[in-house]
């Protein structure tokens, strides 16, 4: 073990992760140069084309007599339970930052994440070939957020090799070896893959003990057993080996066909005088976005059914369930770890799966606390008990963190107050860069606040959060009337204090969204079953006798009847055609 280093690299999207992670690959002779296309690791589709890093790719590195398994880590702020996976399953961390950019506010999540976990961190400073690149800056803010010694950073160019040697030192000179008991054996696991010969493939880090071929294995956090049928390395193609020992990474394939079963975090262990202890506690609820999804053709719903299967297997933070629309018929409503995250799966159901969706606004999960005391999940605003039952709501919270230039704190303070948050700190990083650090409820950023900030910053400032709780709030659902409707899928969850102003501005969102009708539209906004404001839609005039150029009065009498007849069959099915936008503009005030 005392040769092992497990380590995975930490930065703001672009930062270079994936390029410092195929120099480090070519300089260790891991990838031979024939074998050689940039961006290795990346090997989805998808992640080549966004140029985003999503799911772990580990590999294992022989370097100087030691065996380095590097835990490529995603780097998008949805993706922050893989990261935390990535990051459990290491002892140590890059700190990777580009010198053009400086320090970003995922850098700072990630960077509390690690040290939660008492990870060793190594500051690097990325690209520092480019001719923008500003390097003291740079090293002036690591030094301000980590407290280390100017000579601990070190300077590298991925693109062009530089400083990658002294990062491989630095990983074996200063990240700690795993350390771990001889047994029992005891693995985390922190990815799963369908294998279509054995059943599936576990990614694992091994705690404690070794595993080999043919050993009978249990998972704690289920009643569910199965048998070893591979024990492999990624070198970084897979690769059988006899077996994988405390503090190795590698693969398990097991027995196991119904993917469903096992959960990434879980631990496994020996089914003989096997463990009792989860390595990581299991891993709580971490979805927040809600949304449906329905085939656009009926016919696809079997397809839909198995790629959200298949997705959710090896992605914890991604849940689905059946449900049925009246207007858009059978579908699934999922749940998400935010807003990115709910893109990346409709693409790649799309893209995998060849499927056609259509997904309706989305929405944040709300906790209920009603009169006898019980606790009760809201999915969505239509299914709010009415507020006679209610004691209170509780909402999703996020610890904020935002890194902007120093001239524009009082805009930013501004409109973070302006979505109900706290500021809890303020840190100058560098003379002329700050980091603010602020909690407010999820559902204030959830539309437009990161463009709101971008605007604010001139586009230089950035933001990330994590979840902190659920905490209560003073929260009213406001309804929507259409003609006397209600329209549930309109149906908001408002904070009281402003929801007089956000009801008119969302009337005369809707006003401008639903197009002229042969009738006159009466749109109003109720709370508590009180009308609280209202805007009409004037009928659209239609001179449907124009066409007919005098003569034949009973060909007029016709059409009269026509359209008369035409205003009735709209007023008996009661519904106004409310385009989609609609229901976007309702979320956009
Ligand atoms: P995500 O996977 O999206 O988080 O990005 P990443 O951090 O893996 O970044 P990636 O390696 O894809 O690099 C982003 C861009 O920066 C690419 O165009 C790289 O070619 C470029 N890049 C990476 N390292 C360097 C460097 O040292 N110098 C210069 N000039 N460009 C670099």
């Amino acid at each position: 073990m005392k040769n092992i280093r497990n380590f995975c690299i930490i930065a703001h999207v672009d930062h270079g992760k994936s390029t410092l992670a195929d120099r480090i690959l070519q300089f260790t002779h891991t990838i031979g140069e024939r074998n050689f296309r940039d961006q290795i690791l990346d090997s989805m589709d998808l992640e080549r084309e966004h140029g985003v890093t999503i799911k772990s790719h580990p590999v294992r590195i022989l370097y100087d007599g030691y065996i380095l398994n590097l835990l490529d880590t995603p780097g998008h702020i949805d993706f922050s339970s893989e990261v935390a996976r990535g990051l459990t399953a290491s002892e140590g961390a890059l700190l990777l930052v580009d010198a053009s950019q400086g320090v970003q506010a995922q850098t700072v999540t990630n960077l509390k994440f690690a040290e939660k976990l008492g990870l060793l961190i190594i500051p690097v400073i990325n690209k520092i070939d480019l001719s923008t690149s500003q390097i003291e800056k740079t090293k002036e803010q690591l030094m301000n957020l980590l407290k280390v010694k100017e000579e601990e950073i070190i300077l590298a160019s991925a693109k062009e090799g530089i400083g990658v040697e002294k990062i491989l030192d630095a990983i074996i000179g200063k990240i700690p070896p795993p350390k771990g008991e001889e047994s029992p054996f005891r693995g985390l696991i922190f990815d799963a893959h369908h294998n279509p010969y054995q059943g599936a493939d576990l990614y694992i880090r091994v705690k404690d003990g070794r595993i080999e071929k043919g050993t009978p294995i249990k998972f704690l956090a289920r009643d569910l057993v199965g048998e070893v049928k591979e024990v492999g390395v990624f070198k970084p193609e897979p690769e059988e080996v006899d077996s994988l020992s405390a503090g190795e990474v590698g693969y398990l394939s097991v027995n196991i066909k119904d993917l469903r079963k096992i959960l990434v975090g879980d631990t496994i262990t020996t089914v003989d005088n096997g463990s009792k202890t989860p390595l990581v506690p299991a891993e709580k609820n971490k979805t927040f976005v809600y949304s449906s999804f329905y085939p656009a053709d009926d016919g696809n719903y079997e397809s839909l059914r198995e790629g959200l299967l298949k997705l959710s297997l090896n992605d914890p933070s991604f849940t689905y369930e059946p449900e049925t629309s009246s207007s858009l018929g059978p579908g699934f409503r999922c749940g998400f770890s935010g807003l990115f995250h709910m893109e990346i799966i409709q693409e790649r159901l799309e893209r995998e799966y060849n499927l056609s969706l259509v997904r309706t606004t989305p929405y944040l999960t709300l906790r209920i606390k009603n009169k006898n005391g019980e606790m009760v999940k809201v999915k969505d605003p239509a299914s709010l008990p009415p507020l006679s039952e209610i004691k209170e709501i509780q909402e999703p919270f996020l610890s904020l963190f935002i890194i902007a230039p120093s001239s524009n704190i009082g805009d930013l303070i501004q409109l973070c107050l302006n979505r109900r948050g706290k500021q809890k700190s303020l840190v100058y990083l560098s003379t002329d860069t700050v980091l603010l650090t602020f909690e407010m409820p999820f559902s204030e950023i959830l539309v437009d606040f990161y463009d709101r900030l971008k605007t604010v910053t001139h586009g230089f400032g950035s933001l990330d959060y994590y979840f902190i709780g659920y905490r209560s709030s003073d929260l009213i659902k406001l309804d929507i009337l259409i003609n006397g409707k209600p329209v549930d899928a309109l149906s908001l969850i408002v904070p009281r204090e402003n929801s007089q102003q956000r009801a008119m501005a969302i009337l005369k969102k809707l006003k401008k969204a639903i197009p002229t009708q042969l009738f006159q539209v009466v749109i109003q906004a109720v709370i508590n079953n009180r009308i609280i404001a209202r805007e009409t839609i004037s009928a659209r005039k239609k001179f449907v006798t124009g066409k007919c150029y005098g003569g034949d009065i009973t060909r007029k009498r016709k059409l009269w009847e026509k359209q008369k007849s035409g205003k009735k069959r709209m007023k008996s099915i009661g519904t106004v055609k409310i385009p989609q936008e609609a229901f976007l503009a309702v979320l956009k005030t």
